[in-house]
Formats: C-alpha cells, sequence, structure tokens
C-alpha cells in the first residue's frame, strides 16, 4: 500500500509543490486546508489528494489531521500575516508558537517516520545579534526547542529552508514602471546589488526536494538542514535576468532601511532586516550549522529536475 504523506500549506505555494510532486511519485497525499471548497483544494482532490480541514492554532484538529501519517510536510506562513498588526517580534512569536504546536502533535503520531519541517538559518548565527531577522530566527529558534525538547521527533526531522522565491519577481516584490519613461523600471530595494542570495523556483524545486530525500532519508536525518536553492547570485543579478528574459530595461536602486520602512511600513522593516542580514552573512549560509547543513547536490539531485532563476523566469515570462 503506498504511504501517506499529510501535507500543511498544500493550497499554497510551498505545500502545493510538495503535494503535486508526492501525487505524481504515486504516494497518497493528504491535503490540509481551512477551506475545502477553494480553487487550490478543489484542484488537489481532482488529482487524487484526500483533503482534510485543520488549522495549525487547533491541535486537536491537526491530531486528526496527521493520523496515521508516514511522513507529515509542515510549515507555517503566520509571520506574514500577523506582521500589520503584533509587529516583528510579536509575529515571529506567533510564528513559533504555531511551529512547536505542529511538533507536539506530530511528536505524538505513533506511524510517524519522516517530519519535514520548513523553517529557515538564523541571522543571529549567520551575521551576529545585531542582524536579527525575526521571520527566519524564529524559524531557527523552533528547529533548536524541537532538538532540546523533543529528542525522539528530532530523530525522524529534517528541517528545509527554502530560497528566496524567484515567483517574488512577478509578485510581491515586482519591479515598477517609472511613468514616462517609456517603460523605464526600477527594483527599490534595502541591500547592495551584490547581497548574495539563495534563489529557487518553488513551485517544482520544493517538491524535487522533497521527494529526492524522502527516498534517501539517512543523508539528512537527524534533524539536518536542507537547502532548497539552484542559484546563489548577488541580488542585482536577479534583476538583471528579470530584464534580460522580459524585454524590460531595469535599474537596481539601493534604498536605506527608514526609506523602506517609511514606503511599506513595517513589512519594508523586516524586508530591510533580511536583506542587511544577508549582506552581512556573505554567501555561504550553511557555515554556523557545519555538517548538519546539506545541498542538494549532497542529496544526489539531478540539476535536470529543478529550474534554476533562468529558466523559472522564462517559464513565466508572460507574468513579467
Ligand atoms: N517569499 C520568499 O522569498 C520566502 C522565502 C523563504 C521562505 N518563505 C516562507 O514561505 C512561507 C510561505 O509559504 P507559501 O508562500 O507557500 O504561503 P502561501 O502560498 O501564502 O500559502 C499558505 C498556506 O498555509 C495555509 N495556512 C495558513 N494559515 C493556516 C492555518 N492557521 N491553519 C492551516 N493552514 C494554514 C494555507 O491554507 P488554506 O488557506 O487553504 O487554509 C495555505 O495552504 C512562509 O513561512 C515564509 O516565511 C518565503
Amino acid at each position: 500500500m503506498a504511504k501517506l504523506i499529510v501535507v500543511c500549506g498544500a493550497t499554497g505555494q510551498v505545500g502545493g509543490s510538495v503535494a503535486h510532486r508526492m501525487l505524481k511519485e504515486g504516494w497518497r497525499v493528504r491535503a490540509i486546508t481551512r477551506n475545502v471548497n477553494g480553487d487550490a483544494a478543489k484542484a488537489l482532490a481532482k488529482q487524487g489528494a484526500e483533503l482534510t480541514t485543520a488549522d495549525f492554532d487547533d491541535e486537536a484538529s491537526l491530531t486528526k489531521a496527521f493520523e496515521g501519517a508516514n511522513v507529515i510536510f509542515a510549515l507555517t506562513s503566520q509571520f506574514w500575516e500577523h506582521l500589520m498588526t503584533l509587529g516583528q517580534q510579536g509575529a515571529g512569536e506567533k510564528e513559533y508558537a504555531q511551529l512547536l504546536t505542529i511538533a507536539r502533535v506530530a511528536n505524538q503520531t505513533p506511524s510517524l517516520e519522516h517530519f519535514v519541517l520548513h523553517t529557515l538559518a538564523s541571522g543571529e548565527k549567520l551575521a551576529g545579534p545585531e542582524y536579527v531577522c525575526p521571520h527566519w530566527d524564529y524559524k531557527d529558534k523552533a528547529a533548536d526547542e524541537i532538538k532540546r525538547s523533543m529528542p525522539d521527533l528530532a530523530a525522524k526531522t529534517t528541517f528545509l529552508w527554502i530560497g528566496w522565491f524567484v515567483s517574488n519577481m512577478w509578485t510581491l516584490l515586482r519591479p515598477m514602471e517609472v511613468p514616462g519613461t517609456y517603460g523605464g523600471h526600477i527594483w527599490l530595494v534595502p541591500g547592495a546589488a551584490s547581497t548574495p542570495m539563495y534563489m529557487t523556483d518553488v513551485a517544482t524545486n520544493v517538491g524535487v526536494f522533497v521527494h529526492h530525500l524522502l527516498a534517501k532519508p539517512h543523508l539528512s536525518l537527524p534533524a539536518k538542514y536542507v537547502s532548497v536553492h539552484t542559484d546563489i547570485l548577488p541580488y542585482g543579478e536577479a534583476l538583471k535576468a528579470w530584464s534580460a528574459v522580459s524585454g524590460k530595461r531595469a535599474e537596481y536602486i539601493e534604498i536605506s532601511d527608514e526609506v523602506c520602512e517609511g514606503l511599506m511600513g513595517v513589512f519594508g522593516k523586516e524586508l530591510a532586516s533580511q536583506l542587511r542580514m544577508n549582506e552581512k552573512a556573505g554567501g555561504d549560509w550553511g557555515r554556523p550549522y557545519g555538517k548538519d547543513f546539506v545541498t542538494g547536490e549532497e542529496l544526489g539531485i539531478p540539476a535536470s529536475e529543478l529550474l534554476n532563476l533562468r529558466q523559472s523566469l522564462e517559464a513565466n515570462k508572460e507574468k513579467l
């Protein structure tokens, strides 16, 4: 009988990538959503996923949703939902609490063989205490707490980092057209163009990574950190690639943290804290994690299965 993977966030970008790939691999996929009547949920059901309703804040609903799971793929997306109302620390604490709620329930799931949890590196560990970036640090803090207080679960856990989403370039961080420039665009960024960034096409690559790490569990257990990325490039190179693929002229403009916050409010403050941390950290995000940091090459993932930055932009050309 096919193994069962329960996927949190299955109707979103990250979880959707996992759910779609594992369905293709012939697994039983149980997709968690708060709205089984939504379009993304219906599309998953059509492809063979079982739908279940659960909320990350409700342990009883998660216990039911995780029942019988061989694998649980989990994430939280609460940070951005709560940032405007709770501020950076408050949203971080909320996300931390949710990560631990999910982990506690996973820890009490007797059938569980492998727990894959989306976290990120710690800005503090990478760049120092003045570079804490709440939507990264609280995720890593949750990973540390799982290792400290739930050793049985940690033994079955892979922490999955997901690089900067290429889809940001046609969604929330898209370059803006400047009126009166005959099609010129600007990208306002609170960080240097030389800032190294790990990049990935989420829709394809997250599912590919999860499929491969589940096939060779000894490479990412216990409690290793796997980074889903194809390119490590200066941030300014992403704009050059966007420009080359879209055929639109674009200029990179570094703005101060204060200007970014003035333009985007607390969202801009968080964005600046990430970019400044990445700028200071340099191009080796795995350094503080030593041998526990695992790359796609170490997992034996063929580059031919992944979409790199350029391929991802080409595949989404009409959205640029
Ligand atoms: N943008 C970037 O460059 C970047 C880079 C690295 C990491 N990230 C991280 O990626 C994550 C966001 O993932 P995403 O883009 O896939 O999000 P998304 O597309 O917005 O999807 C969110 C998913 O989470 C589910 N969800 C949200 N709150 C829930 C709750 N209380 N209970 C149950 N399900 C809930 C939603 O399900 P329903 O609505 O169907 O219930 C949906 O499936 C964040 O943790 C973010 O920090 C982003």
